[in-house]
């Protein structure tokens, strides 16, 4: 079992409360999403949870506080994969890129390099610059360069974002099979990727306005029109 908690969170930015007493549980091995419009505290939520930024409360992996944890052990144990690649970028190489978090996190003897480039389709790049690349050639490596290290948690912010049919394809197939043994949280505004996962999907939690206002079951989501209400496209829309 694998176990993230917050307890009652807490993040203040620049004097404004982003996430206001938010109190929530996850269990893996399994797939979570967090849905909610723009500017909802999303990223702020998984940064949180991934001990990135300060904040009040708790944060409990498998019942112990993070703040208790080095920070090398924080980053063996959870994957944040950011949401803007190019932010996060500083390697010459792709393959650097992908490689860094291997030797800093003394994981050198990993072979999961391989794996992972073969099933994000980044081969024919790795010696290119990573600020060279395309959105979604970009958005693949953001992914390999923190997945490669084979956390027992995912973060996944947007990752769908800039992905192509194929891309979709092989982040959906990843996330279904790497849900089997680790607890992996995706944040999105997007119904449509939760929908399309909603047979490997645990539970949806709907964001607002920084506080965590509803929960919903996967099967329920097609039929759920409170989804307008919070500023998430429905569904239903991209059909009409
Ligand atoms: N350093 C900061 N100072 C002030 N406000 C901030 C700061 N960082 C984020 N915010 C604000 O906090 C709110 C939540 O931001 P966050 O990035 O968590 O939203 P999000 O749900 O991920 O949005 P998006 O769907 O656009 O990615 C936004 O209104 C944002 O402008
Ligand atoms: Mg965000």
């Amino acid at each position: 079992m694998i176990s993230l908690e917050a307890r009652n969170l807490t993040v203040t930015l620049n004097g404004r409360a982003v996430l206001r007493d938010i109190n929530l549980g996850f269990q893996g091995p399994g797939l979570y999403f967090v849905l909610g419009q723009n500017g909802s505290g999303k990223s702020t939520l998984l940064r949180s949870l991934a001990g990135l930024i300060p904040f009040e409360g708790e944060v409990l992996l498998n019942g112990i506080d993070i703040r208790k944890y080095s920070r090398k052990e924080l980053s063996k144990a959870i994957g944040y994969v950011w949401q803007n690649p190019l932010y996060g970028f500083f390697e010459s190489t792709v393959e650097r890129e992908i490689k860094f978090i291997l030797r800093n996190l003394d994981l050198e003897q990993t072979n999961r390099f391989e794996e992972v480039i073969k099933h994000f389709g980044v081969g024919n790049f790795l010696k290119r610059s990573p600020f060279s690349l395309s959105g979604g050639e970009a958005k693949r490596v953001c992914m390999c360069s923190v997945l490669v290290a084979d956390q027992q948690v995912y973060l996944l912010d947007e990752p769908e974002g800039e992905l192509d049919y194929q891309g979709l394809e092989k982040l959906i197939d990843f996330v279904k099979s790497e849900s089997k043994r680790k607890l992996i949280i995706i944040a999105t505004h997007n119904a449509l990727l939760s929908y399309k996962m909603r047979d490997t999907t645990e539970r949806i939690f709907i964001i607002y306005n920084g506080e965590i206002i509803n929960s919903i079951k996967p099967e329920d989501l097609l039929s759920n029109n409170s989804l307008v209400k919070v500023g998430i496209v429905p569904i239903q829309w991209w059909l009409s």
